[in-house]
């Protein structure tokens, strides 16, 4: 199946399948069928089955899900079932919350270095990891396989330095900096804003409000 075909919403959901079907392994559960997981993650049975049929469907009707094999299914659709390299750049309160977060490296996401422009951090090391000066970024980036590299800086600083990446042949950018940045189409670029995720808070609680 041509995965392009599949909708971003549809991809959108498969990480909290997959974390749900984690907790299940863990649990011991080796099958689920669509109605115990709707009920679970309430989404509707339909929906999960729709979605899964994007993908040739994962299990047998009426016998359920095999949790095990779903959850790895899941996994390499995803891409986690490879490791993939990474660089923080900006060492500040969430380059340093995310470079201290142990379960990214569980998924396969190692950080291998981190960068900031302020002399001061240089040298102060997370979790065993220097922070290094910007100056090293491109020769590090180059000699170490790097794929991804996070963006934790102002969005001024998030401009140039997503055009030193992409001299370094970079594929994924995962932005925090709140700015669009303009890279070749064949670079990755993932956009993270927590407070969009606060103003769908803010609309809930509208919401509320109005009933
Ligand atoms: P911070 O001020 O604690 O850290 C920023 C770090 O970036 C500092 O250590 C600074 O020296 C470094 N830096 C600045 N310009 C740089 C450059 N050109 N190259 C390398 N390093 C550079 O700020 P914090 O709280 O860590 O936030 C970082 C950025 O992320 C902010 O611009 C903020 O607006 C943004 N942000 C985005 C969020 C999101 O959901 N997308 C959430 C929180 C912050």
């Amino acid at each position: 199946m041509d995965e392009k075909t599949i909708s971003q919403a549809v991809i959108g959901r498969l990480p909290r399948y997959y974390r749900y079907l984690g907790d299940l392994k863990d649990s011991g559960i080796e099958r689920i069928s669509s109605q115990d997981l709707s009920k679970l993650m309430k989404v509707t049975a339909s929906q999960i089955r729709q979605d899964f049929n994007n993908f040739g469907g994962f299990g047998q009707q009426g016998y359920g899900y095999n949790v095990d094999y779903l959850y790895n299914e899941i996994a390499k659709i995803l891409g986690l079932h490879n490791k993939h390299n990474l660089v923080i750049v900006g060492a500040g309160n969430l380059g340093q919350a995310l470079a201290n977060y142990m379960n990214f490296e569980r998924r396969g996401f190692i950080v291998k270095g981190i960068f900031d422009i302020n002399p001061n951090l240089i040298g102060k090391t997370l979790r065993q990891i220097p922070v290094q000066p910007m100056e090293n970024l491109e020769e590090f980036i180059k000699s170490n396989n790097i794929d991804i590299a996070v963006l934790t800086i102002p969005k001024d600083g998030a401009v140039k330095t997503a055009e030193i990446l992409v001299k370094c042949n970079i594929k994924a950018i995962w932005n925090f900096a709140h700015v669009d940045l303009n890279v070749p189409d064949d670079i990755v670029v993932e956009n993270v804003h927590l407070s969009d995720s606060l103003m769908k808070l803010s609309y809930g609680l509208g919401q509320r409000e109005n009933k």
